[in-house]
C-alpha cells in the first residue's frame, strides 16, 4: 500500500552523498533499480536522476516490520529511506559515484508500488523505438535519456546566461501567427472567431525578430519552438527548438564572433572540449567542389576531384555525354578498398542510384599494380593511369566515379563519402570539427515551381558585388548567408538581412513575388521597414541537433523528451487524432475524409 511522505523531508539526492557524509543520518527518496536478498540482509539500489545509491536493510537494525516491507519491494517501487551513511560493508564499486558507501536503513516507506515495466530501465537497451515512445515516461527514466535531457537543460541555461551577458534580451514571439517564409509546409490552426481563417504555427520567429530590431531592442534571443511540416529524418522533427538570435548594427563578422565564443563556451563548460577559434570557414562553392555537400564532415578526407577535363574525350559515352550536357565527372578515392567484393560494389551502385545517379563507375587498384575498371571495355591503361593520378590513388585503393548533372554528382559523391567513412569506421563522435559555410547562392532553381526560390529566405542580403546580377543572372548571385556545421550536420544558419527597401523589392521581383503578394504576405514587416530600420543580421541554431551531437546520439529523438516518430505521430498521446463533431462545428470545419477510428 502506498504511504505518504508526511513528516519526511528528503535531505540528499542519491549521488550527493559520499564518504564525507559517513556517520550522518539522511533521508533519500527514489526508484528501486534492483533488490537482492541475502538472508537477514536485503540490498536495494536506489535510483534518482543523479544516479544510484546502495541501501542495506538489516533486520536487526531496521526492525521486522520494515524488513518485511523491504522484502515486498519490486523494481520501480518509489521508496523513502531514512538511515545512516556508512562505509560499504562489501567491496567498493569503482563504477558508481557512491561506490564507497551505503545507507544502513533505519526506516522505510513505500511511497508507490509499481507494475513490472515493459522494458528494463537501464542504459543502452535494444527495445524497439516504437515501444520506447509509447512508454516514454519509463523510457525517460533511463540514465542515458536522463543525461541527454539534463545536458539540454544545461545548454539552455548556459546559453541564456552567456547571451544575457553579451547584451541580448530574451523576448517571446507568437505561436499563433501567419506563415513564415522558411520553405517548409505550415501547421495550421483554425480560428473559431474567424470562420474559414487559419493561424500558422511559426516555422521560425524570423519576421518577428526582424521587427524587434526595427523596434530598437538591439539584441534579441529566444529559445523558440518552431514547427515545420516536412519529411522527417534522424535530425528532423516537426516541432523542434531553435536558439534564435538577431543583432542590430552588425555585419557577418560580428554574428560569427559572438557565436564562436558561445560555442567555445558551451563545449568547454559541458564537455571540457576546447574549440579552436576562429572556426574554419569555407565558401559554399568550395564545400560542394571538395566534399559534394554544403555541410561537409571534416573529420576525414576522401575529397572529390573533378575529372571532367581529363575524360571529356573519353570513349566511355557516360563520361563524355555528361560533360557535353553541361554536367561533370568527379571521383573520390577510398583508401584500401581496391579489393572490395563484387556484392559490396553492387550495393554501392544501388546506394548511388538512391541519390539520383543513373549508375556509378569504379576503378579498383589491385595490390599488384593492375587496375580493374567497371567501364573496362571503353577505356585504356593510359586513361586509367591518368584518373588514378588525378585522385592520388595508390595500389589497393578504390576510385568511385559519378558522371551526371553537377547537382547529382555532388549529391552522390557527397553521400558516398560519408557512407565509406562510416564503413571504414572513420567517424569518431568525440572529434568535433566545426565549419562556417559562407557565400551560399542567393537562389535555388525549383523545377517544381518553375522559378527561383530563396535558398535561405527572401530577407537575406545579396553580396553587394553581385547586386547587378539580380535581374540578369540570378543563379550567380551569392548571399551574405552562413551556416554553422558540425561533423557534417547543419547545426545553425543565418544571414545579414536586407534593410534597404529598393533591394528588397528587387529580391521579391527576382523571386517572382509581385508587390501585391509581397504586401499580403509580409506587409507588416515591409511597413515596419518604412519607419527607420537598423542594419541587422542573425542566426538560429537547431538546439536539438546541437545537443544530439554533444550527447553523441544518432537521433534528435534521443534529446527531445516527447518526440514524434517518423510519421509525425506522438505514440504516447496518439496525436494527431480525430476530434468531436462538435469541436469541428465550432471551428466551421467540415471534413468528408473517412478516418479509421481505432
Ligand atoms: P533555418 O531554417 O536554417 O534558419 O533553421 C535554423 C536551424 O534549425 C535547425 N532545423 C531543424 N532542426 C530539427 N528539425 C527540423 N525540422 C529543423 N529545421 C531546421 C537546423 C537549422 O540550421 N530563421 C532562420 C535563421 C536566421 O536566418 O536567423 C532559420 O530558421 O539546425
Amino acid at each position: 500500500m502506498a504511504e505518504s511522505m508526511k513528516g519526511l523531508k528528503r535531505t540528499h539526492r542519491c549521488t550527493e552523498l559520499s564518504s564525507a557524509n559517513i556517520g550522518s543520518e539522511v533521508t533519500v527518496m527514489g526508484w528501486v533499480q534492483k533488490r537482492r536478498n541475502l538472508g537477514a540482509l536485503i540490498f536495494v539500489d536506489l535510483r534518482d536522476r543523479t544516479g544510484l545509491l546502495q541501501i542495506l536493510f538489516d533486520e536487526n537494525v531496521v526492525g521486522k516490520e520494515n524488513f518485511d516491507k523491504a522484502y515486498s519491494i519490486r523494481n520501480e517501487f518509489v521508496i523513502a529511506v531514512t538511515g545512516e551513511v556508512a562505509k560499504r560493508s562489501g567491496a567498493v564499486n569503482p563504477n558508481l559515484k557512491t561506490g564507497e558507501i551505503e545507507i544502513i536503513a533505519k526506516n522505510l516507506r513505500i511511497l508507490s508500488e509499481a507494475e513490472t515495466p515493459p522494458f528494463p530501465i537501464e542504459e543502452g537497451i535494444n527495445t524497439k523505438e516504437d515501444i520506447r515512445l509509447k512508454y516514454r515516461c519509463l523510457d525517460l527514466r533511463r540514465p542515458d535519456l536522463q543525461k541527454n535531457i539534463m545536458m539540454k537543460s544545461r545548454v539552455m541555461t548556459l546559453t541564456r546566461a552567456f547571451l544575457a551577458n553579451e547584451g541580448f534580451l530574451e523576448i517571446e514571439t507568437p505561436m499563433l501567427t501567419k506563415s513564415t517564409p522558411e520553405g517548409a509546409r505550415d501547421y495550421l490552426v483554425p480560428s473559431r472567431v474567424h470562420p474559414g481563417n487559419f493561424y500558422a504555427l511559426p516555422q521560425s520567429p524570423q519576421l518577428f525578430k526582424q521587427m524587434l530590431m526595427c523596434s530598437g531592442y538591439d539584441r534579441y534571443m529566444q529559445i523558440a519552438r518552431c514547427f515545420r511540416d516536412e519529411d522527417l529524418r534522424a535530425d528532423r522533427q516537426p516541432e523542434f527548438t531553435q536558439i534564435d538570435m538577431e543583432l542590430s548594427f552588425v555585419d557577418q563578422e560580428d554574428v560569427m564572433d559572438v557565436n564562436e565564443r558561445l560555442l567555445a563556451y558551451l563545449f568547454k563548460e559541458i564537455l571540457d572540449v576546447d574549440v579552436a577559434l576562429p572556426i574554419q570557414r569555407m565558401t559554399w562553392q568550395e564545400a560542394m567542389d571538395r566534399f559534394g555537400s554544403d555541410k561537409p564532415d571534416l573529420r576525414f578526407g576522401i575529397e572529390l576531384k573533378d575529372l571532367s577535363d581529363l575524360v571529356k574525350d573519353s570513349e566511355f559515352g557516360v563520361f563524355a555525354n555528361a560533360i557535353a550536357d553541361g554536367g561533370s565527372v568527379r571521383a573520390i578515392c577510398v583508401p584500401g578498398q581496391g579489393g572490395m567484393a563484387r556484392k559490396k560494389l553492387d550495393a554501392l551502385v544501388d546506394f548511388a542510384k538512391g541519390y539520383g545517379a543513373k549508375g556509378l563507375s569504379y576503378v579498383a587498384l589491385h595490390e599488384d599494380g593492375s587496375k580493374k575498371a567497371s567501364f573496362a571495355k571503353f577505356t585504356n591503361d593510359e586513361e586509367l593511369e591518368k584518373i588514378a593520378n588525378a585522385v592520388e590513388a595508390k595500389a589497393g585503393d578504390l576510385i568511385l566515379i559519378a558522371a551526371d548533372r553537377n547537382k547529382i554528382v555532388y549529391n552522390v559523391l557527397g553521400a558516398l563519402r560519408i557512407e565509406m567513412a562510416e564503413q571504414l569506421g572513420l567517424l569518431d563522435k568525440s572529434d568535433y570539427k566545426f565549419l562556417w559555410v559562407t557565400d551560399f547562392p542567393q537562389f535555388e532553381w525549383s523545377d517544381e515551381e518553375n522559378r527561383y526560390m530563396a535558398m535561405h529566405h527572401p530577407f537575406t542580403m545579396p553580396n553587394e558585388e553581385d547586386l547587378d546580377l539580380l535581374e540578369t543572372e540570378p543563379g550567380k548571385v551569392r548571399a551574405v548567408a552562413y551556416d554553422i556545421v558540425l561533423n557534417g550536420c547543419e547545426i545553425g544558419g543565418g544571414s545579414v538581412r536586407i534593410h534597404q527597401s529598393d533591394i528588397q523589392s528587387r529580391m521579391f521581383r527576382a523571386l517572382g513575388i509581385d508587390d501585391e503578394q509581397a504586401n499580403e504576405k509580409f506587409g507588416f514587416l515591409l511597413d515596419a521597414f518604412k519607419y527607420g530600420v537598423p542594419p541587422h543580421a542573425g542566426l538560429a541554431y537547431g538546439l536539438d541537433r546541437l545537443v544530439m551531437l554533444m550527447a553523441k546520439c544518432d537521433s534528435i529523438r534521443d534529446v527531445i523528451a516527447f518526440p514524434k516518430n517518423k510519421d509525425a505521430t506522438c505514440l504516447l498521446t496518439n496525436a494527431p487524432d480525430v476530434v468531436d463533431e462538435k469541436q469541428l462545428k465550432e471551428l466551421s470545419i467540415k471534413t468528408d475524409i473517412e478516418v479509421d477510428e481505432q
